[in-house]
């Protein structure tokens, strides 16, 4: 899948930092940069490379240079920025929204200190080019929104606005993207992993019902990962932000889809659908940044499901306790 997202070295001066590396987003940013031999600084809470070892190579893998810090702590990010002498920044490291409800202050750490270190981080060192995640949940954080508030989706809007801040303050451009249902290989966590998970479920043979039904954006991992890095591809001006929904689909027809593709497999869905929009539109995003690829969803399932199968029968990924 790589191959359909080309990245091209010449676009890049300089070293580019990705936090939360270890993360489904951020391991195939990482695969797609080393790929294509720019120079990557991995920064993540966790030392753990289970996820883009699903996407790289040990070699590759080994040569990346990554650093443990907490993206809450002040100082460890304005440490990798300077020390490495960053010249963009992909900011991803971030709490879902479980992890958000059971606990809040380490969510408001994570997902608003954290961007307001990045920011700062970049303020400080003149860093031009900064893309960073918010999501299709800030929808729902607005007094009159029909979508429903979660504390995720307030941190992430609250991002948005800062980000606007420090360009009006201090002239920090930013790129703000809103994701929707992410999927694809590495996608292992966060209330809408599911579609990702009967996926992996399908392809271990498995049972498995998808816990939620009706309307959904189905984002490949590949394709946001590629929609970040065209964003710090070149200096920009501004703090936009914009929706990235993938696909419009619904549960039922995902699975349908994965049925007909793999007649053999038993996914069911069940219960009612998520309270976030799933029919944004691309356009503006696309028109911003031109073109970063676009992964059709019946390739995406199948893709998926084959690299699963692939994945399993190498012993590199388990389907022991899928929930
Ligand atoms: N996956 C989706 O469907 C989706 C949808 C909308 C928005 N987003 C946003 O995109 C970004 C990436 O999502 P993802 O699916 O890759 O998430 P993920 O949960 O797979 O990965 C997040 C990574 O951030 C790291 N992290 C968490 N807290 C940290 C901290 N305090 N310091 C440093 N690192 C920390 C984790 O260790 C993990 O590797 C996040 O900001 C997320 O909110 C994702």
């Amino acid at each position: 899948m790589l191959e359909q997202f080309p990245v091209d070295a010449n676009d890049f001066d300089g070293p580019v930092l990705v936090t939360g590396a270890g993360g489904c987003i951020g391991s195939w940013v990482l695969a797609l940069l080393t790929k294509a031999r720019v120079p990557i600084i991995a920064f993540d809470l966790s030392e753990d490379k289970q996820r883009p070892r699903l996407l790289m190579d040990e070699d590759t893998l080994a040569k990346v240079t990554w650093i443990t810090g907490d993206i809450a702590n002040t100082e460890d990010v304005s440490m990798v920025v300077r020390d490495n002498a960053a010249k963009a920044i992909i900011h991803l490291a971030a709490l879902q929204v479980p992890f958000c409800a059971a606990d809040p202050v380490a969510g408001a750490r994570a997902n608003v200190v954290g961007t307001v270190n990045v920011l700062e981080a970049a303020r400080h060192n003149e860093v031009k080019r900064l893309a960073y995640a918010s999501s299709v949940a800030a929808h729902g954080a607005p007094s009159d929104s029909p979508f429903l508030a979660t504390l995720y989706g307030a941190y992430k809007l609250c991002d948005e606005t800062i980000a606007r801040v420090y360009y009006q303050d201090w002239g920090v451009s930013s790129v703000g993207m809103r994701p929707s249902i992410v999927y694809g290989v590495g996608r292992d966590q966060g209330m809408s992993s599911k579609p990702t998970t009967a996926l992996l479920a399908a392809a271990a043979g498995l049972d498995y019902t998808v816990p939620f039904s009706g309307q959904m954006g189905a984002l490949h991992a590949g394709e946001v990962a590629s929609a970040f890095i065209k964003a710090v591809s070149k200096e920009r001006e501004g703090a936009p932000v914009f929706d990235i929904n993938g696909v419009a689909t619904t549960v039922e027809h995902w699975v349908k889809l994965l049925h007909q593709a793999q007649p053999e497999v038993r996914i069911n869905v069940e219960g009612a659908a998520l309270p976030f929009p799933g029919d944004l539109s691309d356009k503006p995003l696309r028109d911003f940044l031109g073109d970063y690829g676009t992964i059709d969803l019946e390739f995406g399932i199948r893709e998926t499901f084959s690299a699963f199968k692939d994945l399993l029968a190498r012993g590199i990924i388990s389907a022991n306790n899928l929930s």
